[in-house]
Parts: C-alpha cells; structure tokens; sequence
C-alpha cells in the first residue's frame, strides 16, 4: 500500500498549449485512485504564498480544449532560495500533502529536484514546453501545437513573400534549442534553418541565397531559432540587406502567438497519457522522475538524467532541409 493519500498539482514556468489536459488526467487519475487533490496556484510562487485550492473532478471539467493554464504559472525567484523552498515545504506539510506533481520545463524540474532532495520528498515532473529541449523523452506537451501555429503563420508569410519575390527570416521560440526552427522548417519548405545547435557559417548562407536568387525562386524563407549565435533575425537579415541592397528582405518575429491557442489532439493525448502515468508512477514510490513518452511508450526519467543531459537535434532531419532546399 503506498503511503500517498493526497497530491498537489501545480504548472510553472512558460505555459504551453496542452498544461490543462494534463492537470485534468492528473486530477482525475487522482480521484480515481482513491487520492485527494489539490491545486497550486502560479506554481513555486503559489507554493510559498500557500494558494492551495480542492481540486474535484468537476473542477477539470471543459478545459482540456483550453491552451494556457487554469492553474496559472510564474517564474519564482523566492523558490530559487533555501528558506523560500523551506516556506513551500511548510506549505505542502501544513496542507498535508504526501506527494507533488509539476508540470514544466527545466526550470521547473531543476526546482522540484532540489525540493525532492532537501526534504526527501515524492515529486514527478511533467514535461510541458512548446521548447521540447528535455531530454529523455521525444516529445513535451505544447510542441506539437506550437509548431503546427508557426507553420499556419509561415504558409500564410509565404503568400505574401512569393507575392514581391521577397526573403523572409522569420524568428520562432525555443530558447536555446532548435526543435521549433527544425521542423517548422521541414514542414513549411522553408529554404534554411539557423539553430542554436550550429554554428552558423554566414558564407554558406550568403551562397546559398545568392544561389536561389540566381535560381530566381519566387520567395525565401529562413526560419531563425530565436537562440541562433549570431543574434536573431533581425541582426541577419541587417546583415544581409547592406550586403545584398538588391534583396527585398522582410522580418517576422512570430513571438507569444508560438504559446498560445487550444492544443492539437497530439498534445491532448501525451497530455492525458503523462498525467495519468504521473499519478502511477507516485503510486508505485517513484519520486524525483519525469515522465517522458519514448516511441509512443511512458518511460521515467531521473530528473538528474532529464537535466544534465542536453537533447541532440536529429541529423536526418537536419539533412531534409538541404536536400529539400535544392
Ligand atoms: O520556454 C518557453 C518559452 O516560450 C521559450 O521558447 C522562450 O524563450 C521563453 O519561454 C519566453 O519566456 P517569457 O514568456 O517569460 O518571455
């Protein structure tokens, strides 16, 4: 019999389109396991400033087609200190909370791993990100939804830029990972990627652009990692326009558009799926895990694992775009 009669729930860090399908699996994986839940509001900060709220199944109810988060998130600089994750841990103590679920990207799981260590307390990570830089599992609840946002928006850019003939660098999130540029880029044609995980070498992508406009295609588009090394889309295609005055050149920064919106069925299920498994896995004496999802399968991670291990883009789809590009 495991010793967890009650769980808290909490989201934390970016929000990521598909964090309210899995708070619902959590909570009524909960409920159905004859636990009590509760929810933390704005995550680590909710937890210091004690905003627990009862969870019910009712409570869930009609959010899983909702993007953002019922739970609402934060970046907390107090959890970051000792006596902050000590007022938290009073916090879960007072509430009488045995174990605790977050849903987030590393800054989240950094967090709930020192929490875990310090107090030998039982926490599963749910990896929510539209990033999908975790490592440990292919894929993180958001990324399917933001990428298929930032291909609408590319497809849409394209019509206009093939319209005026024009060169578009079209900036996309991801921190300092280049999943959402990668394959936003395979999906929507584009003719290049720059990712932070590649050097970027300016004169393969000045003959490469000199090549297409001798080629005279009708438009381009580069897709740029907002943590590209040589500074975002703006700084390249400032670049390329004093080089080439002959260039129409145009910039899109997609931005938070990239967050929001109601998740793809995609996320909706890894969502449900990583919610429930949270649940199982605290019933078995998991604890400092993450749940990660490896070829359609539920697999734990070790936070320490999750964190310490960078998520290598693959090779392949990286060759796609030159291959395709021709
Ligand atoms: O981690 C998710 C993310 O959207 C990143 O892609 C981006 O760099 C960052 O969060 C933006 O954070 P904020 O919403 O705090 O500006």
């Amino acid at each position: 019999m495991s010793p967890i009669k009650k769980v808290a729930v909490l989201s934390s860090g970016g929000d990521a389109p598909g964090m309210n399908a899995a708070i619902r699996a959590v909570v009524r994986g909960a409920i159905y396991n004859n636990l009590s839940v509760m929810g933390v509001m704005q995550g680590y900060h909710g937890l210091i400033q004690n905003n627990f709220i009862e969870m019910t199944s009712k409570s869930v109810s009609n959010i899983i087609q909702q993007g953002g988060t019922i739970l609402k998130t934060a970046r907390s600089q107090e959890f970051r200190t000792t006596e902050g994750r000590k007022i938290a841990f009073d916090n879960l103590q007072n509430n009488e909370i045995d174990a605790l679920v977050v849903i987030g990207g590393d800054g989240t799981f950094t967090g709930a791993r020192i929490l875990s260590q310090e107090y030998n307390f039982p926490i599963v990570g749910i990896p929510g990100t539209i990033d999908n830089d975790l490592f440990g599992t292919d894929y993180t609840i958001g990324y399917d939804t933001a990428l298929n946002t930032v291909v609408e928006a590319v497809d849409k850019i394209r019509d206009t830029a093939s319209a005026h003939s024009r060169l578009f660098f079209i900036e996309v999130m991801g921190r300092d990972a280049g999943f959402l540029a990668l394959r936003s880029g395979i999906a929507s044609g584009a003719e290049a990627i720059m990712v932070p995980e590649i050097d970027t070498d300016y004169g393969r992508l000045d003959s490469f652009l000199r090549n297409s406009y001798k080629k005279e295609k009708s438009s381009s588009i580069v897709i740029v990692a907002e943590g590209e090394k040589m500074g975002g889309a703006i700084k390249i295609a400032e670049k390329v326009s004093n080089e080439h005055p002959d260039y129409d050149v145009r910039v899109t920064i997609l931005g938070h558009v990239q967050r929001g919106g109601s998740p793809s069925a995609f996320d909706r299920v890894i969502a449900s799926r990583m919610g429930v498994a949270a649940i199982e896995a605290l019933l078995e004496d998991q604890k400092s895990i993450m749940i990660g999802m490896v070829n359609n399968e539920i697999v734990y991670v070790p936070f320490n694992k999750a964190l310490k291990n960078k998520k290598p883009l693959n090779a392949k789809s990286l060759e796609l775009i030159e291959i395709l590009s021709i």
